[in-house]
């Protein structure tokens, strides 16, 4: 018996294009508890300084929605979405403010929410950016790092998972704007664009 409305999907019956979806890298329930416990050291590390949550759009928009419910502060969120140039599977370290943030970041403490870190060249690039707006404080939550890839020394003060350094899709991350609606990451088994 399903509940009305309720079509998502069980493994390996996927929405789209099933071939694709590989196996679970970190499953939905791995998620929601690393999450959790993120929230709870951001909730007590930003205790009496509340933080302003910039998410990294778009892939950060999943992570970002679970990640604020997890801290127990009074937070706020805006959005910046950069595009960087360059093959869609590689970044090329330039990158372009498509949207540019609403608040001003003065003597804000700011903690940057990002989906992935791979060369790390996005997020070096994003932290030299803001850093120019002087914020009280700068920090980064990265749901993922991926092992072994970073080209440039990034500082990461929370971390959810280290995963190996293959692609993949799923809450929030995509490959040509598809599989970001799947509830864990899994590996992308399709071919590279
Ligand atoms: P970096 O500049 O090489 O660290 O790349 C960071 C950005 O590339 C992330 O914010 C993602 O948008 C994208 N990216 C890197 N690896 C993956 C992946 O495995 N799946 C989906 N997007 C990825
Ligand atoms: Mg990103």
């Amino acid at each position: 018996m399903t509940t009305p409305g309720d079509d998502r999907p069980t493994e390996g019956t996927r929405l789209q294009d099933g071939a694709e979806v590989g196996a679970v890298i970190v499953s939905e329930a791995d998620l929601q508890r690393r999450i959790t416990e993120l929230g709870a050291a951001i909730t007590a590390d930003y205790a009496g300084r509340p933080p302003l949550l910039v998410g990294v759009l778009k892939g950060a928009f999943m992570f970002m929605s679970d990640l604020s419910r997890a801290i127990a502060l009074p937070s706020e969120v805006d959005f910046m979405a950069v595009s960087s140039y360059g093959s869609a599977t590689r970044t090329s370290g330039v990158v372009r403010i498509v949207k540019d943030l609403d608040v001003d970041l003065v003597d804000r403490h700011v903690l940057v929410v990002e989906d992935i870190v791979d060369s790390g060249l996005t997020l070096s690039y994003l932290q030299r950016y803001l850093l120019a707006r002087q914020p009280a404080s700068l920090e980064v939550c990265a749901l993922l790092v991926k092992e072994g890839q970073q080209r440039t020394a990034v500082d990461l003060r929370y971390v959810g998972f280290t995963i190996p350094a293959d692609f993949v899709i799923g809450y929030g991350l995509d490959v040509a704007e598809r599989y970001r609606n799947l509830p864990a990451i899994h590996d992308y088994l399709g071919p590279k664009p």
